[in-house]
């Protein structure tokens, strides 16, 4: 589609432009080398500000706004709960908005990041007596800030965490017969229209965060609509941070917007005046530099992920050490922070903690600290222009996590990171040309480049038979549908009216990606649903490894001991079985380099889909003391046929449908075999240095023509290679006709409407 075609081309650019960079090579860091002299760094910075900075207001207004900046900073410090929620810009605006909430049944509410939405709304319907009867409901697009962010308005409220207030994330709800405002990843909220289509017990809906356009925040959006139409007594909020709130207003037929006046600092921004080479050095340089020189003010900066979050994490106190140990003068303490989704709970608890006196807060964050987490006093934004995305290939029927150059839009939440309490400065990794030219105005919307497998199934569900005429915000490309409906039909789930198939319908009821869902119903059928069941659990949460960078070897070869040769998949569910043969210990965790935590939660994951599987009639058999690793495999290749891999050297394989290469990563179970099995599936593919395939497993060829027989079959003599030619043939007709008519209905939805 274009929209796919239009991240290739910006790909394509990007690493274009990569390749400039390296041979241009960075002078950001000589510039900014923390060797230098502060008069030095001061000097150079104000001739890079000659050329790159842009200051967002005029001069008499930044005195002043530093001062307010100082009074805000120092009245946050001092004052009580009660006072803070008094001085957030939504508390001067309340009854109006509380106006028009009575007078209006949808509502746009727009407002700077930190203005007080998600944490003050809420309680304002509850003040305002809609929690009498029915509840509030407030969505986020991600767990952390529905985690994070219930916990605050519970301490606001003095009420215990899952009381009155209360959160509900994926296999996870800390809410009681209690609760009046529910916080809950928008995952939760959609599938809660499964069971109640009209969301009886909402009396108010908040749709927050909604500008990030998340697939389900999209999928919800036209659902509500319909709820709206149904409910006189419903209420709907949708907010957003950024001024693209037109367009949730026309798809409401013009409902209000309310926008909340702004109290932002000006944010001087600074681009780099070279493409830089290695964005995570030049960001800990950076940051080191205005540690030991800058004036007061926490430090935040934005990485892609997770494995440049902990290297970059691991630099700035390696740096910070030597500082330390070479410098005479006493240096003052960096509180090095990571933020990432990925992050165990109570690790991301702390980036809201205050410094002690002196010290300086430096958080590192993926894109999550863009909108949806605040973190006050923050006057320091490194901006390495770059965040991760999943993209939906529907050629290839694959997503991938892939890093790509962000939005304008993002880069100017990034940089208002910096001037919440006072004037801040924003450091752009990137050339100001790299910005004007190189980056898209918007971000693209999920649902237009992710895959909608799931999407697909739970509209089915709802008996919205044409979903190509389903009322969407933006549409995804129609090849996206139409993909993912074909891919639901390969995996079993419609049938060829395009109906969901009785194992569809169980399907729907597992919160799960269709594959794995499918995994779990073949478990069964294969008599090995309980190793499956693990394996599942096991892929539903972070990883369980632990890998300390100063500790890489041991920990390795921890991880060693648990390799099943054959499969990344087996590995984890030995991992499993031998923690729960351990009474589930948490020493013994220590001892392997594993994670107690996440474990814990693949405990309660499995215990939860256990639950959902007795609903729906599946018997579950006893532990097996050894597992019948055939049978598990196969219960895996019928789920993951898509992804199967041929081997073309050490570690290497190409895609068996797409010819794409991939790689066995260096964790990978199979990787250290003498040799590499010929067949694998994998999870998924992630892109980093190389696509790397994502927990592999070896599988017989005769297994992926038994489960994809839409694609694969095993070559044996000619007389068998004709039998299956022709049977392909047969079923290769069957499967245009069936797209034909998918195709039609597509045709006959865009003409109705
Ligand atoms: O949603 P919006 O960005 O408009 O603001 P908010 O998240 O309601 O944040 C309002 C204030 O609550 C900010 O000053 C945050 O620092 C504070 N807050 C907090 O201290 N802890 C949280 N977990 C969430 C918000
Ligand atoms: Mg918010």
């Amino acid at each position: 589609s274009a929209l796919v075609r239009k991240i290739h081309e910006k790909q394509t650019m990007n690493k274009s432009r990569q390749r400039f960079w390296e041979l241009a090579g960075s002078k950001l860091g000589d510039i900014l080398g923390v060797e230098k002299t502060a008069e030095q760094i001061d000097a150079d910075t104000a001739a890079a500000g000659a050329d790159g900075e842009i200051d967002f207001k005029e001069d008499a207004k930044f005195a002043q706004h530093m001062k307010d900046g100082e009074a805000a900073s120092e009245f946050a410090k001092s004052k009580t709960i009660s006072q803070q929620r008094q001085f957030l810009p939504i508390y001067s605006v309340r009854d109006d908005l509380l106006q028009v909430i009575r007078e209006n049944q949808v509502i746009v509410v727009v407002g700077e990041t930190g203005s007080g939405k998600t944490t003050q709304l809420t309680q304002y319907l509850h003040e305002e007596g809609y929690t009498v009867n029915g509840i509030v409901g407030c969505t986020q697009p991600r767990r952390v800030a529905a985690m994070s962010v219930a916990k605050r308005v519970s301490e606001e409220m003095e009420t215990e965490l899952g009381d009155k207030v209360g959160y509900a994330i994926r296999f996870e709800d800390v809410t009681g017969p209690n609760t009046i405002i529910k916080y809950m990843t928008d995952g939760v909220l959609m599938r809660e229209t499964l069971r109640d289509s009209d969301l009886d017990k909402y009396r108010v809906v908040v749709m927050d965060e909604a500008h990030e356009r998340s697939l389900n925040t999209d999928v919800l959006l036209g659902i509500l609509k319909t709820v709206v139409a149904r409910r006189r007594d419903f209420k709907l909020i949708v907010t957003s941070a950024t001024l693209d709130a037109q367009k949730f207003r026309n798809f409401f037929g013009s409902a209000p917007i309310f926008e909340i006046p702004g109290r932002t600092f000006p944010v001087s921004i600074r681009y780099s005046k070279t493409p830089c080479e290695d964005y995570v050095e030049a960001a800990v340089k950076e940051a080191i530099t205005i540690h030991i020189t800058g004036t007061q003010g926490d430090i935040l900066i934005f990485m892609t992920g997770q494995d440049e979050i902990e290297a970059a994490c691991y630099a700035l106190s390696e740096r910070m050490e030597q500082i330390i140990s070479t410098s005479v003068k006493e240096v003052p303490k960096l509180l090095i922070l990571p933020i990432y989704s990925q992050l165990p709970a109570d690790l991301q608890a702390k980036i809201f903690q205050k410094a002690e006196d002196g010290a300086r807060k430096c958080v590192v964050a993926t894109n999550i600290a863009e909108t949806s987490l605040t973190v006050d006093g923050i006057s320091y934004v490194i901006d390495t222009g770059y965040g991760k995305m999943k993209v939906y290939n529907p050629k290839m029927g694959m997503d991938a996590l892939q890093v790509f150059p962000i939005s304008q839009t993002a880069a100017s939440q990034r940089a208002g990171r910096a001037g919440r309490t006072k004037p801040g400065t924003c450091y752009r990794l990137y050339t100001e040309n790299a910005y004007l030219n190189e980056m898209l105005p918007n971000p693209v919307p999920e649902i237009q480049r992710t895959n909608l497998g799931y999407v697909v199934l739970l509209l089915k569900s709802l008996q919205v038979d044409k979903i190509l005429d389903f009322d969407f915000v933006d549409p995804p490309p129609k090849d996206n549908i139409l993909h993912s409906m074909y891919q639901l039909w390969v995996l079993g789930a419609l049938n060829n009216e395009g109906r969901l198939t009785d194992q569809g319908w169980k399907m729907v009821e597992l919160p799960l990606d269709p594959p794995l869902a499918k995994m779990l119903l073949m478990g069964e059928k294969l008599g090995c649903l309980d190793e499956v069941l693990t394996i599942v659990s096991m892929l539903s949460v972070p990883s369980v490894f632990f890998r300390p960078k100063d500790r890489a070897e041991e920990s390795d070869a921890a991880r060693e001991k648990f390799s099943f040769p054959e499969s990344d998949h087996l590995t984890l569910y030995n991992v499993y079985q031998q923690w729960e043969r351990h009474q589930y210990r948490g020493d013994w965790c220590d001892d392997h380099f594993l994670q107690v935590k996440e474990l814990r939660k693949v405990r309660e994951v499995r215990s939860q889909l256990l639950e959902i599987l007795k609903t729906l009639k599946v018997k579950v058999p006893l532990t097996s003391y050894w597992p019948d690793t055939d049978k598990v495999r196969q219960a895996i290749c019928s789920a993951y046929f898509q992804n199967a891999a041929r081997l073309k050297g050490v570690g290497e394989y190409v895609n068996c449908r797409t010819g794409m290469p991939c790689y066995l990563h260096p964790s990978s179970a199979l990787y250290g075999m003498g040799c590499n099995p010929e067949y694998v599936v994998y999870h998924e593919l992630v892109l980093t240095r190389k696509e790397y395939m994502q927990c592999a497993t070896a599988v017989e060829p005769q297994w992926l023509a038994e489960s994809g027989p839409m694609f694969y079959y095993v070559k044996e003599s000619d007389n068998s290679m004709l039998e299956h030619k022709k049977r392909q043939k047969g079923e290769k007709t069957a499967m245009q006709a069936e797209m034909e008519n998918l195709r039609r209905a597509g045709a006959e939805a865009e003409k109705a409407s």
